[in-house]
């Protein structure tokens, strides 16, 4: 039997990336055009697999890619290390990509080391200390890929995933001075992906270019193609669904069990009626009455309470639970 070909739980490689493909051709043509592009859906819908794919095909493009994580820096000063890296890294050879660093780099000089294993380019900048060194060096950072591109002579395209995280750094601020230097680099394309709740409030009412969720097939698919295997079988019905979706509630018990009981009274009734309700119409009166609810405040705060700890995200004028084994698991389990 083959593999297993169903992915879930991380970006998911060429081989296992389906369908998309509107979205797909759009967000390689604007990025090989020089397009900022910003990607922003609840979480698991599959940004970060769209963005990586879109880079596969502009680097086929013939542009140079580069694909960060912002949220993986612990200070501002490590993320603007970490994209320089990987930038400077789109040069593979190493002499080379070190003279780079000195022409390009030179004024908040660089400090280069290659790893024992002898591959990678360490970078850091020792001479940063006051904030103003670090608005420097951030200008500097963000100037890099047009000045690349420009010595290259070649397009290139920019991922910039979990942007959200770049709030965390140095306030406002930092998302101001990318803004200003990316504006001016028109061989380079950007995208800035992430799921912030408060960037989804921003970006309401625009049309959304995601509509189901694949984690969530992708999970259940993966997991029932594992259950039959175990049984030696050769094809699954519906049955067999219901079968795989009651194991993996069972295995999630007390996880679930956990997130319910952190839930104060009131976002427990607010989140059954989410639930049962599909997320509509929360703060009416009549859903109110039915589930026992208190006031409009009191479920309006609920509800954003839940919405800051991940639990349900907002989409359009419904609220949706994040996690589709969890929402069952509530419908069934919950009273
Ligand atoms: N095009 C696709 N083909 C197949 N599976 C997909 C696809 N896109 C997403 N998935 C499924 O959804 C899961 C989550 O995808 P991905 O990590 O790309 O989402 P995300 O929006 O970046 O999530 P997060 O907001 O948590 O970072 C994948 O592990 C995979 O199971
Ligand atoms: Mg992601």
């Amino acid at each position: 039997m083959p593999q297993n070909p169903f992915v879930y739980g991380e970006v998911v490689p060429a081989a296992a990336f389906v369908d998309r493909e509107a979205e797909l051709d759009r967000l390689s043509a604007d990025l090989l055009a020089g397009q900022k592009v910003f990607l922003i859906s609840p979480r698991r819908y599959g940004k970060s697999s769209l963005v990586r794919q879109a880079l596969r095909s502009a680097a086929r493009g013939g542009a140079l890619t580069v694909d960060v994580t912002v949220s993986s820096y612990s200070s501002y000063v490590a993320f603007l290390e970490g994209y320089a890296r990987s930038l400077v890294s789109v040069e593979t050879r190493l002499d080379r990509a070190r003279t780079w660093l000195r022409d390009l780099l030179g004024a908040v000089r660089p400090e280069v080391r290659i790893d024992d294993a002898g591959g990678r380019l360490e970078l850091s900048f020792p001479s940063i200390r006051t904030d103003r060194d670090v608005s420097r060096l951030a200008g500097e950072v963000f100037a890099l890929p047009g000045r690349i591109a420009e010595a290259r002579g070649r397009r290139m395209t920019i991922a910039l995933d979990e942007f959200q995280a770049i709030g965390a750094f140095n306030g406002g601020s930092v998302e101001h001075a990318l803004r200003a230097a990316v504006q001016h680099q028109r061989q380079v394309g950007y995208v800035f992906s992430g799921s912030e709740p408060s960037l989804m409030e921003r970006m309401l009412g625009r049309s959304r270019p995601f509509y189901n969720l694949p984690y969530d097939v992708q999970r259940l698919a993966h997991e029932l193609w594992d259950d039959t295997r175990a049984d030696g079988r050769r094809t699954a019905g519906l049955e067999d669904l219901h079968v795989t979706l009651k194991r993996l509630l069972g295995e999630h018990q007390t996880l679930f069990e956990g997130t319910w009981q952190r839930l104060t009274l009131a976002q427990r009734g607010a989140l059954r009626a989410a639930v049962l309700e599909e997320g509509r119409e929360l703060l009416s009166a009549d859903v109110r009455a039915r589930y026992r609810l208190s006031g409009a405040s009191t479920v309006q705060a609920s509800l954003a309470a839940l919405v800051r700890e991940d639990v349900l995200a907002r989409e359009g004028d419904r609220y949706v639970v994040v996690d589709s084994l969890f929402r069952e698991w509530v419908a069934r389990q919950t009273f």
